[in-house]
């Protein structure tokens, strides 16, 4: 088994403060980590429950992916964040499996991790990160 833990729901909103803010209320919930993505043009924050987290993000710019996201789906769960080892490793096997990588090779994304992300047609209609910590 590749995968050691759901590391992230991520979940996209237009208003990141309000998003925020209404989790506080809702949960009591509070911002672990904030961090700007410029690359992908995406803020984020993290919301740790247990030892995952509620990723909540917004886009930085219209020509951004999540901006088109938004655009096109509206608010709502965007993705998910499957934790493992090696992402290389799990990568090359989902890829064997029949995946559509999105990264052909894993980068970096946010919090030092080391990412990679999966094309929704071929994995069962969801997208899907490997995040290396
Ligand atoms: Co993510």
């Amino acid at each position: 088994m590749l995968l050691t833990e759901i590391d992230h729901v991520a979940i996209a909103v237009h208003d990141l403060e309000a998003a925020i803010e209404y989790y506080a209320e809702a949960f009591g919930a509070e911002v672990e980590h904030r961090e700007i993505v410029e690359s992908d043009g995406v803020e984020e924050a993290l919301i740790k429950v247990a030892d995952s987290y509620i990723q909540l993000i917004t886009a930085t710019r219209p020509d951004s992916p999540i901006a088109g996201a938004l655009e096109k789906r509206g608010e709502g769960l965007h993705h998910i964040g499957y934790r493992v080892d090696d992402c290389a490793e799990a990568l090359a096997a989902m890829v064997e499996a029949g995946a559509r990588p999105l990264d052909e090779v894993p980068r970096p994304g946010s919090r030092g991790t080391t990412i990679a992300f999966i094309h929704p047609k071929g994995s069962f209609g969801t997208l899907i990160e490997l995040v290396q910590e």
